[in-house]
């Protein structure tokens, strides 16, 4: 019964259209790909339930910022084209990782007849307790 409940949620996750990583502990450099192109921001939600901001431009930028505007030391972390990189990854890092596009176009603001395709969104990080 556990195997089947198991394989549903892999399969209703598959359709969100998200990606899944895992990552041990310890692990070093580890590029996390979240998007190409221009974004404004990366956001993570924790496994604890914090949800925190990195943002791409802005005064705030380089630097994890928690959802009151407190900025976390950050030292661990950099940013390149879309990509966060962690230099050691922890438990703590575990969580889903997405982005806040620079440009948002209404959909109504398409030409008739044209779709389309919601593409491939967000990351989840599973990190592996080293035994
Ligand atoms: C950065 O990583 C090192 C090595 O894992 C760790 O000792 C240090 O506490 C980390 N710094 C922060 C600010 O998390
Ligand atoms: C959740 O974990 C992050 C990363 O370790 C930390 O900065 C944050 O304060 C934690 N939040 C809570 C509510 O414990």
């Amino acid at each position: 019964m556990k195997t089947i409940i198991l394989f549903l949620a892999l399969t209703s996750f598959a359709y969100a259209g998200s990606l899944g990583l895992a990552i041990p502990a310890g692990a070093k450099d580890v590029h996390l790909p979240i998007t190409i192109g221009d974004i404004k921001a990366i956001t993570r939600k924790l496994k604890n339930g914090s949800v925190e901001t990195w943002n791409v431009v802005g005064p705030n930028k380089g630097t994890w910022v928690d959802s009151k505007g407190k900025k976390i030391d950050s030292s661990n972390y950099s940013y390149k084209a879309g990509t966060i990189v962690i230099k050691k990854v922890s438990k703590n890092d575990e969580g889903f990782y997405d982005y806040e596009p620079l440009t948002t176009f209404a959909p109504e603001k398409l030409p008739p007849g044209v779709h389309v395709d919601p593409v491939q969104r967000g990351l989840d990080l599973t990190v592996i307790s080293s035994v």
